[in-house]
C-alpha cells in the first residue's frame, strides 16, 4: 500500500510508458508489489492499450521514445475528455528547464528527471494519486450536489406552479361566489314570476275565449265582424299561441341561468360541511329522478346494487356528483343507449360506477376532462364545471373519480367512497 495512501484506498492502477529495459526493472521493483502495473514500451501500444478501455489512475511516461515521443502522447490524452483527467508524470533524462516547462505545459503534473531516486519517485507519484483520489471524490460530490439542486429547483418550481395554479383557482372562485350571489336574485324573481305570468295567460286565454263566444253569439254582424278584423290584424291566434312558446322558452333559459348559479356556487363551495350517515342506493335512485328530465328521451338505465353499509358523507354534494355524471352520460348519446349504474364493496370502499354507451372521450380530452371550466357543449348547455366539482368533492371525502373512455364505445366513471372515514 502506498504510504501516503488511506487503508482503505484501492489498489492502484500505473501504466509505465519507457522503452529502456533498466528504467523498466527499476520501476518495477519500485512499484511492483503495492501497485497493479501495466507496461509499454513505446507511445503508441500506450494509446491502444487505453483506447481499449484500460484506465489507469497515474501514468508514468518516458519523452524519448522512437516514432511517437512522450510529449506527442500526453498532447493525445489531454485532448480527450475520457482521458485527460488521468495524471501524467513526465519520467525523462531530458533535463533542460524549458523541457520540464514544456511537459507541465501539456497538462503534466510532474517531470522526474533521470537518473531517479525510487523513494522520491515514490513519494510522488503517491502525491499525485492522492490528489487525484481527493479531485474524483470532489467530483462526485459536485455532481451529487448539483443533482440535488437541480431537484430542489424542479421541486420548488412545481411547488410554485401550484401556489400559482391554487392562487388563481381561488380567485377564480371569489369571482365566481360573487357572480353567483349577484345572479341569483333576479333569477330567483324572474322565475318565479314567469310562473305567475304563465297561470295568468291561462286565465287570460280563458277570459278571451268566453268572450269571444260570447260576441259570435249575438246577432251583431258588424261586431262580429270588427272582431274578427281585429284579430287578423293583431294575429292574435297566434300571438295566443305564441306567448306560451315565449314563457316556456323562458323558462328554460332561466333554468340554465339557475344550472350555471348553482355550479358556480359549488365551485366557490360555499356549503355546510357536516358529514350524514348515508344510504348510497338511495342518493343515487334521487340523483336519478333529478337528472331523469334529461335522460328519459335518451337512455334506459340498467341498475346494478350489491347491497353498502351507509357511509359518512354529505349527501347533497353526492348527489351532485351523481347528477353530473347521469348528465353527462345522457348528453354524451346521440339517440338512444344505456347508462348502467352500478354499486359494489371493494374491501373497505364503497364503489360506484355510472358507465354510458355514448360518444367516449379521446384520450388527449381525458386529460383535460376535470380542470374548470373545460366543456366540449355548446355554449349555455355546459359550464365545463361538472366534474371538476366533482373532483373536488370526491377529495374532501377522501374518495376517488377515474375514467376509463374509448371513442365510439362510451365512457365509465368510478368513484371509491371510504365506508369508514375513522
Ligand atoms: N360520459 C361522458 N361521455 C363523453 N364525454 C364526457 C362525459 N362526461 C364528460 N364528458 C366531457 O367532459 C367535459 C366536461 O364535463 P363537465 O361535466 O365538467 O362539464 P359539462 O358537462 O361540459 O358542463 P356542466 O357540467 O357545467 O353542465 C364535457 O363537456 C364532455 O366533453
Ligand atoms: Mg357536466
Amino acid at each position: 500500500m502506498p504510504s501516503n495512501l488511506s487503508a482503505t484506498s484501492p489498489l492502484y492502477q500505473l501504466l509505465i510508458v519507457d522503452d529502456s529495459p533498466t528504467n523498466l526493472d527499476l520501476l518495477l521493483a519500485t512499484f511492483g508489489a503495492s501497485y497493479e502495473l501495466r507496461i509499454s514500451i513505446d507511445g503508441q501500444s500506450a494509446l491502444d492499450i487505453i483506447s481499449s478501455g484500460y484506465l489507469p489512475d497515474l501514468i508514468l511516461l518516458d519523452i524519448m521514445m522512437p516514432e511517437q515521443d512522450g510529449y506527442e502522447v500526453c498532447r493525445k490524452l489531454k485532448s480527450t475528455s475520457v482521458t485527460s483527467n488521468i495524471p501524467v508524470i513526465f519520467l525523462t533524462a531530458l533535463d533542460s528547464c524549458e523541457d520540464e516547462a514544456k511537459g507541465l505545459e501539456l497538462g503534466a503534473v510532474d517531470f522526474i528527471t533521470k537518473p531517479f531516486n525510487p523513494a522520491i519517485v515514490r513519494q510522488r507519484v503517491n502525491t499525485h494519486l492522492e490528489l487525484k483520489q481527493h479531485r474524483d471524490q470532489l467530483q462526485i460530490l459536485v455532481a451529487e450536489k448539483t443533482r440535488e439542486v437541480t431537484e430542489a429547483y424542479e421541486d420548488l418550481k412545481q411547488i410554485h406552479e401550484q401556489m400559482l395554479q391554487q392562487e388563481k383557482m381561488a380567485s377564480i372562485g371569489q369571482l365566481a361566489a360573487g357572480v353567483a350571489h349577484e345572479i341569483n336574485n333576479p333569477t330567483g324573481f324572474i322565475g318565479s314570476n314567469l310562473n305567475t305570468l304563465q297561470k295568468y295567460v291561462v286565465k287570460l286565454n280563458e277570459g278571451i275565449a268566453f268572450m269571444e263566444k260570447a260576441i259570435m253569439a249575438t246577432d251583431d254582424f258588424d261586431v262580429i265582424s270588427q272582431l274578427k278584423k281585429m284579430k287578423r290584424q293583431l294575429k292574435f291566434d297566434f300571438v295566443l299561441e305564441d306567448i306560451e312558446d315565449l314563457i316556456g322558452e323562458s323558462k328554460d333559459g332561466i333554468e340554465r341561468i339557475a344550472h350555471i348559479v348553482r355550479n358556480l356556487k359549488s365551485f366557490s363551495r360555499v356549503e355546510d360541511d357536516t358529514l350524514k350517515l348515508t344510504d348510497l342506493e338511495e342518493c343515487l335512485e334521487g340523483s336519478l329522478s333529478i337528472a331523469w328530465n334529461e335522460i328519459k328521451y335518451k337512455a334506459k338505465v340498467n341498475k346494478q346494487y350489491e347491497p353498502l353499509p351507509q357511509i359518512p358523507c354529505l349527501p347533497q354534494q353526492l348527489s351532485q356528483v351523481f347528477v353530473n355524471l347521469l348528465v353527462n352520460a345522457a348528453q354524451a348519446i346521440e339517440d338512444q343507449g344505456i347508462i348502467t349504474v352500478i354499486t359494489r364493496r371493494e374491501d373497505n370502499w364503497a364503489v360506484v360506477e355510472i358507465a354510458d354507451n355514448g360518444s367516449g372521450i379521446s384520450p388527449e380530452n381525458l386529460e383535460r376532462i376535470f380542470n374548470a371550466f373545460y366543456t366540449t357543449k355548446e355554449v349555455g348547455k355546459g359550464t365545463g364545471l361538472g366534474l371538476s366539482i366533482c373532483h373536488d368533492i370526491l377529495e374532501k371525502h377522501q374518495g376517488t373519480i377515474t375514467v376509463t373512455s374509448k371513442v365510439g364505445e362510451g365512457t365509465c366513471f368510478t368513484i371509491k367512497l371510504p365506508i369508514s372515514n375513522s
